[in-house]
């Protein structure tokens, strides 16, 4: 039978990538959209600025935009609830839906980094849901919190997975080149970015040098444990691109390994931690190596995997943190997104949670 679902700030560049996955999903049937005062009691389609490419699903743009109701969603036994909420808001509203019995996968930072809270990159993580135990039992929840990492760690954690298991990883520098839709559907407006970069993005980088400790780490006893090993500092643009973070990546690694020899780990890698388990989202291949010293470029290589893959190129020796550089492009608002959001859920759905 399939679960019932409903999407919170369903007209954001979130939102519309959440109702573009669900739309054909084989385990969800998307019951409600909500979103904010502004655009409630509208029909969907006829009130949203819809900016992906495919027509906005049939079903969803007949669909009523409602206010965020609790009561509403209990009444109406949603299993799942896809929360693409501002943080301020999210932060009130998700805990009183776990408390009421409902499963929050939730791309809104607060929480991320609390012990209990499960901070999924499924292919890289995906046992750490075994926190959920806990998470019910100390606060007493009915339901749950999960959290989709920032777009930008996502991202980098998926192609940094096979070097931490097979080589070991010391110090990672990170620098971004994100893009537009990353800061949201209003977010940066046209006259500071046409012909600009802008060197900084609020909050960005701690949510980067911080998430991915915590995904790397390790779920033991009664929490998760951040990976006290490796050390990240990262640098964080915002690019005149619409969708797809690049990313250039320099890893210090703990045994030497040669530029062909990272190249063969990461196109092995299959995303052991989920693998054989049928998840409809899951790309075959989590890692994407291209060999073209002009790739990858956010234009050609965002929709690899249908946007679930991340693409890397250029893998070098680097000779100052006796490692490797590369280059990883990942599609932000599916990767980073909505996408590792429905793939959660269908891990909540396999392991029997929902
Ligand atoms: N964009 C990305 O690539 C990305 C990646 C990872 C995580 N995130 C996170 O995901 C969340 C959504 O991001 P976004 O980029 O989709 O933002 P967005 O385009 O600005 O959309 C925000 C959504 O929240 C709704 N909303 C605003 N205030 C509300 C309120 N008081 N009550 C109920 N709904 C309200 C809006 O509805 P109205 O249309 O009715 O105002 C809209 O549906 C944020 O927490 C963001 O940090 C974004």
């Amino acid at each position: 039978m399939k679960k019932r679902v409903a999407v919170l700030g369903a007209t954001g560049i979130v939102g519309q990538r959440f109702i573009e996955l669900l739309a054909d999903h084989p385990w969800f049937d998307l019951e409600f959209l909500m979103a904010s005062e502004r655009t409630a009691g509208k029909i969907y389609g006829e009130s949203v600025t819809w900016i992906l490419e495919k027509p906005i699903p049939r079903k969803a743009y007949e669909m009523e935009l409602l206010p965020i109701n609790i009561d509403l969603l209990v009444r109406g036994k949603v299993d799942i609830v896809f929360s693409a909420l501002p943080s301020d808001v999210a932060k009130n509203i998700e805990p009183q839906l776990a408390e009421r019995g409902i499963f929050v996968v939730s791309n809104a930072s607060p929480m991320r980094l609390e012990p209990d809270i499960p901070l999924l990159n499924p292919e890289v993580n995906a046992d750490h849901i075994e926190i959920l135990e806990e998470q019910r039992r100390k606060r007493g929840w009915s339901g749950a919190v999960m959290k989709v990492p920032n777009c930008t760690t996502a991202i980098a954690t998926l192609s940094l997975k096979p070097l931490v298991d097979e080589f070991g990883v010391g110090k990672i520098v990170i620098a971004t080149m994100q893009a537009l839709s990353g800061a949201g559907l209003t977010g940066v407006p046209s006259m500071f970015i046409l012909d600009n970069i802008i060197p900084y993005i609020e909050g960005e980088e701690g949510k980067v040098e911080s998430e991915t400790l915590k995904i790397l780490g390790e779920f033991k006893g009664n929490s998760i444990i951040p990976n006290s090993s490796i050390a990240v500092t990262s640098s964080c643009h915002r690019v005149m691109v619409l969708e797809g973070h690049m990313e250039a990546i320099f890893v210090e690694l703990k045994s030497k390994a040669s530029a062909d020899e990272v190249v063969k780990v990461m196109e092995a890698f299959k995303g052991n931690k989920i693998k054989g388990m049928g998840l409809p989202t899951a790309p075959e291949k989590p890692i994407i190596v291209r060999r073209e010293v002009n790739r990858p470029q956010p234009r050609l290589d965002r929709l690899e995997g249908r946007g679930m893959s991340v693409v890397v190129g250029r893998v070098r020796e680097d000779r100052v943190l006796n490692g490797v550089k590369y280059v990883v492009l990942g599609h932000n608002t599916i990767r980073g997104a909505a996408g590792t959001g429905v793939l959660m859920a269908e891990l909540l759905v396999k392991k029997g949670y929902v």
